[in-house]
């Protein structure tokens, strides 16, 4: 697959997969003592399929999982600053969901979502994401678990898209636009 120009990798796959080893182990001590029919995992499709099977294997607890899809890039490299809940959240109805998403950027989609699950009745939402950049938010979210932190440069790879485009790049590239 021929790479965008000005792109190079910023992780790549097996500094992906150790890093998911260690939220995975930080997340399972947080559940540990929480009764595991309690609680939910949601992840946000289509760019946090990668990681939420790999966080979801590597976790190893016997908790439910489903996706949501919410959109606010669309084509472009910006977020619309409109955020799109396709699927109905209704019916979560788990006392704690363990969000997960690739990355955090403005923070509009994960803010949107946890909103809706807490009117919902959901008790408690921690957040789980691959990818923080924490000085484009400025700390607006703090994520319970993450990743990395990464400068203000759009990414793409593991799961991660250019319109819709190199999600199965196994490492994560930075790309200078
Ligand atoms: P936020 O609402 O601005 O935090 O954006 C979150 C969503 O935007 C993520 O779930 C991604 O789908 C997408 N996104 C944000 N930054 C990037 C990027 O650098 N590459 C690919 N997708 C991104």
């Amino acid at each position: 697959m021929k790479l965008p120009p000005n792109s190079s990798v910023l992780f790549d796959s097996q500094t992906i997969r150790s890093r998911i080893l260690e939220i995975a182990e930080k997340v399972r001590q947080y559940y540990a003592s929480c009764d595991l029919g309690e609680i939910e995992m949601v992840w946000i499709a289509e760019g946090a399929r990668h990681f939420a099977d790999a966080l979801f294997n590597a976790m190893n607890l016997s908790i439910k999982m489903r996706s949501i899809k919410v959109s606010s890039y669309g084509k472009s490299f910006e977020s619309s600053g409109d955020v799109k809940i396709y699927d109905s959240i209704n019916d979560i109805k788990a006392r704690r969901v363990l969000l997960v998403d690739d990355i955090l950027d403005t923070g509009l989609t994960a803010k949107t979502v946890i909103a809706k699950l807490k009117s919902n009745g959901v008790e408690e939402v921690k957040t789980c994401f691959l990818l923080n950049k924490a000085e484009k938010n400025k700390g607006c979210l703090k994520p319970d678990f993450e990743g990395f932190e990464i400068p203000d440069k759009y990414v793409f790879g593991f799961g991660l898209d250019i319109a819709g485009e190199y999600r199965d790049l196994p490492d994560i590239m930075a790309f200078d636009y």
